[in-house]
């Protein structure tokens, strides 16, 4: 577990600050962007509204208000032009762009995210000029920078105009064509373009574009000396205010820790509160006094929107931890079901020595809350440690990946569960503060709710270590076969340890074997799943062997394509070197997109299985 302190914000302040002192006497080519601009995106056999939609960073409900002629989302024709917004920004005070960030996909070249997956909206050059990795070798997963131009417009040719699309000539096209389909006069598209040949069949030119409301907007006046001072001031103003807000952010915290000192608050009532819209923000905070099984350091833990239980309300939410109500074993403690105040919950009793890993999960939890993680509901510090969570109908995927008598999992419910998983790691990675790692990802450790939508659990071995750190490999935690090399040798902690054994977990999915296989049970010797897979796809076509890695019981029933690309996915999380490895964003972005794939394919195998439910097995 590690903890970053944010310290961009500050940063940026100072960089604006410095920047706008700086802004009236550098000689700058553009001053400012303006907040809209349109990339005209020429859609190619297979692009989809939601491939659009991510490669953009743009919701999709905004996309359809620049394109009032799409009439059914899930089909966009081949051959047409979608109206994506954006904003357009004056880059380096050189020129007027937008920078995108895209996650690289297995067997990307900068000519290909020019040409096909931005549709020609930049050049193979341009995209390579903004990135450091050589063309021969752009790692798979990564994000890098697409940088596409646009326009604002100019008030020397005409202030009728205020919004432009950036428009990729095409063979065919000419300047009347594309006049026409703008629905402006050619004489004005070549003053707004000199030079530009539209009958170039390639190319870029700025068209006036229409706005959400199916109207020109006019160029608004430009900016002056005035506006720019304007600007200073109340960038100071933000700034001060900002600054305002972030000291009595801190005041208020200060005041927390106090508060939390104060008796406990009221218990009851608790499930109406939590369980409800959800929204409710619980004010009481309570400070939990270990000293019975803590070290004196550990003692004070803030517990906010949590609720203390006492240990006999838990024992009898057990029928006093009977072993009929045990529904899971860990390394810290036993697991049982329990109905709490009329709701069913899982309690986890801990060992007595466990205090660490207790006041390590108590710590996350109660900080950190999301849908992909399993929530924390309560505690108890009297007699055993336990902690008290909302409870997951379907218990962990370990059970159902190996547990034959239990129905397999359907390769769109595995897609999702990958994706779930990543979306909940990447919280943790990258929007708290601090941000925490996980340490002890697989699937024991990954929980599935009734509608076997997945949240990560078990975070009694994140621990608070400064990035960078490096822990001695006698603080080494974890599960060997999900432990990548650096940290099983080095005890390097890096939020891409979680990366890594995430593409485990993916592999698993896809193949429901162990992490760690016995090649033979009369041969000690074992192999990794990770060198298994990447046995396979090193080869020339792994379309050929990597069928004969899929979960048996997947039967037919999946699409190779999608199989091949999860296992691209999982090979790249698990590379040796860490850097080389995706961030968690990265891998969410990347099953974003292998899912979205997938739903084409439900549509149409759920046709084609219904014979297949029919027939009897
Ligand atoms: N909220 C829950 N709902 C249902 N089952 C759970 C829940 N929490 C834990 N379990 C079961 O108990 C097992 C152990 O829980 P875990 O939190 O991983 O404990 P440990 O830290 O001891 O490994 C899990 O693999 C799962 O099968
Ligand atoms: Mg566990």
């Amino acid at each position: 577990m590690i903890s970053l302190p944010k310290r961009k914000l500050p940063l940026t302040l100072l960089a604006f600050h410095y920047l706008l002192l700086f802004l009236p006497k550098a000689r700058a080519k553009c001053r400012t962007g303006c907040p809209l601009a349109i990339a005209s995106y020429y859609v190619w056999q297979g692009s989809s509204l939601t491939h659009i939609s991510n490669i953009f960073s743009q919701q999709i409900p905004e996309i359809l208000k620049y394109n009032p002629n799409i009439t059914n989302i899930n089909f966009i024709r081949f051959g047409t032009r979608i109206n994506v917004p954006f904003s357009c920004d004056c880059l380096n005070g050189d020129f007027l762009g937008h920078t995108f960030s895209y996650v690289t996909q297995f067997g990307d070249t900068y000519d290909s995210i020019a040409q096909t997956t931005f549709s020609n909206l930049t050049t193979e050059v341009w995209v390579q000029r903004v990135n450091a990795y050589a063309p021969t070798r752009i790692p798979d997963y990564v994000s890098i920078n697409v940088t596409v131009n646009c326009s604002c417009g100019d008030r020397h040719v005409s202030k009728d105009y205020g919004l432009f699309a950036t428009y990729p000539l095409r063979h065919g096209e000419d300047l009347s064509s594309v006049a026409a389909e703008a629905g402006v006069p050619a004489q004005l598209l070549e003053k707004y373009n000199p030079g530009s040949n539209f009958s170039a069949g390639v190319g870029l030119v700025f068209v006036p574009a229409k706005d959400q409301n199916g109207k020109y907007p006019s160029l608004k006046a430009g900016i002056s000396r005035g506006v720019i001072a304007g600007i200073v001031v109340a960038g100071v103003a933000a700034a001060s205010f900002l600054a305002f807000c972030l000291y009595a952010g801190v005041y208020r915290r200060k005041k927390v820790v106090k508060a939390s000192f104060l008796p406990a608050a009221p218990k009851g009532q608790y499930f109406q509160q939590r369980m409800g819209s959800g929204s409710t923000v619980e004010k009481a905070s309570e400070s939990v006094a270990l000293g019975g099984f803590g070290s004196p350091g550990l003692t004070g833990v803030t517990v906010e929107k949590s609720v203390e239980f006492s240990y006999e309300e838990l024992v009898e939410a057990t029928n006093n931890f009977n072993v009929a109500n045990k529904i899971g074993q860990g390394g810290f403690g036993t697991v049982y079901y329990a109905e709490l105040r009329g709701e069913k919950a899982a309690i986890k009793k801990m060992d007595m020595q466990a205090s660490k890993e207790f006041l390590a999960e108590l710590k996350v939890l109660t900080h950190v809350h999301h849908l992909n993680l399993v929530r924390l509901i309560g505690y108890c510090v009297e007699g055993s440690p336990c902690l008290v969570y909302e409870y997951m109908e379907n218990g962990n995927l370990s059970e159902h990946l190996r547990d034959s008598g239990r129905e397999p999992l359907s390769w769109s419910t595995r897609v999702q569960i990958a994706l779930d998983s990543a979306r909940g790691l990447e919280y943790i990675h990258e929007h708290t503060v601090p941000v925490y790692i996980h340490r002890d990802i697989k699937p024991a450790n990954i929980l599935l709710d009734k509608n076997f939508r997945a949240k990560v659990a078990d975070f009694g071995l994140t621990k608070l270590v400064k990035y960078g750190n490096t822990s001695l490999p006698s603080g080494l935690v974890g599960t060997f076969g999900y432990m990548p090399p650096e940290y099983a040798r080095y005890g390097d902690v890096s939020p891409k340890i979680d990366v890594y054994a995430l593409g485990v977990v993916l592999y698993e999915l896809v193949s429901a074997k162990q992490a760690i296989l016995k090649t033979n049970e009369y041969v000690p010797e074992s192999t990794r799943l990770v060198a298994l897979f990447e046995d396979v796809l090193s080869r020339p076509d792994p379309k050929e062997g990597l069928p004969k890695l899929v979960d048996p019981r997947l039967e037919a029933n999946y699409p190779l394509d999608s199989v091949i690309k999860m296992a691209h996915i999982a090979k790249a999380c698990t590379q040796v070197n860490p850097q080389l490895r995706p961030s968690m964003r990265s891998v969410v972005v990347a099953l974003m997109t292998l899912s979205s794939s997938i739903e084409d394919w439900d549509i149409s195998s759920s046709y084609e299985n219904q014979a297949l439910l029919m027939s009897p097995r």
